[in-house]
């Protein structure tokens, strides 16, 4: 099975992930697609010897290239990893339940447009939530929408800042991200040859 990771950030999502498979002989990351050509993933990639395409927007949603590209590499999953911008409608088509995202909060509460990074820890904390954690869903062309597959929880205390929360919850991210993509992956249907 052949994954693509789509990422905008740092990239350590897509470095545990890469981490995961690297010793399967079934599974391999096939390539990075990234928006942002000063992202930390790019660096990881590059030592981690993934090949990265990054993409203007006018490029991602203006032409079909990015859908072309995948479905010629022979993508079988698209795992987003901290990508920020929202999935164009032809490619959701094109792979139909082979696209998931992790979302660092316990949705449907604290997602949508806006609700990324450091922002959801910081609305988590301001409404004195006592727990936070991770939902791994697949995507649609909605934000934080599609239909959910994993959640993991943390605990979060009164005296916990955002950065306290954004700790335990990426600990959950690096915890459960991997095993969920091998889970997803162990289900897929064969890709029309
Ligand atoms: C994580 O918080 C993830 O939940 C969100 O974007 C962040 C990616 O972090 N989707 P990294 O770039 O993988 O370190």
């Amino acid at each position: 099975k052949r994954i693509a990771i789509f990422a905008s950030g740092s990239g350590s999502n897509a470095e545990k992930i890469a981490d995961y498979f690297a010793s399967s002989t079934d599974v391999s990351i096939e390539l990075i697609v990234s928006n942002n050509p000063k992202a930390g993933v790019i660096d990881r990639a590059r030592r981690l010897h993934i090949p990265v395409l990054l993409f203007d927007r006018t490029t991602f949603y203006q032409t079909d290239r990015i859908t072309h590209l995948l479905q010629q590499q022979r993508i079988d999953l698209i795992v987003l990893a901290g990508f920020m911008w929202l999935m164009p409608a032809g490619l959701v088509q094109a792979f139909p339940d082979r696209i998931v995202n992790i979302h660092p909060a316990l949705l449907p509460k604290f997602g949508g447009k806006g609700m990324y990074g450091h922002f959801v820890h910081e609305a988590v904390v301001a409404a004195q939530e006592t727990e936070s954690g991770i939902t791994i869903h697949f995507v649609n062309e909605h934000y934080d929408e599609g239909a959910p597959i994993f959640q993991a929880h943390c605990p979060v205390t009164p005296t916990d800042t955002p950065d306290d929360v954004a700790r335990k919850v990426q600990a959950l991210e690096h915890d459960h991200y991997p095993r969920v993509v091998a889970e997803v992956l162990a289900t897929l249907p064969p890709r029309h040859p």
